[in-house]
């Protein structure tokens, strides 16, 4: 995918994970765009999954990469926003193979779920691990083609 752009963003309990993840990008100099929140001030998931997916269809951002206290809430809005497939992981493996064989887009964790150092591996082997097409592809395309309200069946 060669130089990428990644949308960041969180609600209140992802937050210090989110700036985590800001620090590490910007430590490694790669580009991203930090959609918020800002603070640890109480602020609603959905807003954020859907202001970084956004960025991720619209083409302004290649990945996103969002958190909040479970990582589970944010990747479900996240999935709502059409063209994104995101993944909720706590594991390397989980993350490495959502790239490979799922072709997924944003990496979503949690803040009260993970530590700040299994993140940070995610973060990398998600950023770092191309999509493998082939037979795969055709199933993302099943995927999408679900989002588009076709039957597979
Ligand atoms: C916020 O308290 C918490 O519910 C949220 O961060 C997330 O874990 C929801 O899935």
């Amino acid at each position: 995918m060669g130089v990428k752009t990644i949308a960041i963003g969180s609600d209140h309990a992802g937050y210090p994970l989110k700036e985590a993840v800001r620090a590490y990008l910007e430590e490694k100099g790669i580009g991203y765009i930090d959609v918020g929140c800002y603070s640890p001030k109480r602020f609603d998931y959905a807003i954020s999954a859907q202001k970084a997916c956004d960025k991720v269809v619209e083409g302004e951002a290649d990945l996103a990469i969002l958190c909040c206290g479970t990582g589970v809430g944010i990747s479900m809005a996240a999935n709502k926003v059409k063209g994104i497939r995101a993944c909720c992981c706590s594991d390397y493996f989980s993350a490495k193979y959502t790239r490979m064989h799922n072709d997924a887009n944003c990496l979503c964790m949690g803040d009260r779920v993970i530590g700040e150092g299994t993140a940070l591996e995610l973060v990398d082997v998600f950023i770092n691990t191309e999509f493998e097409g082939g037979r795969h592809q055709t199933r993302v395309d099943q995927i999408m083609a679900i989002e588009k309200g076709e039957k597979l069946y």
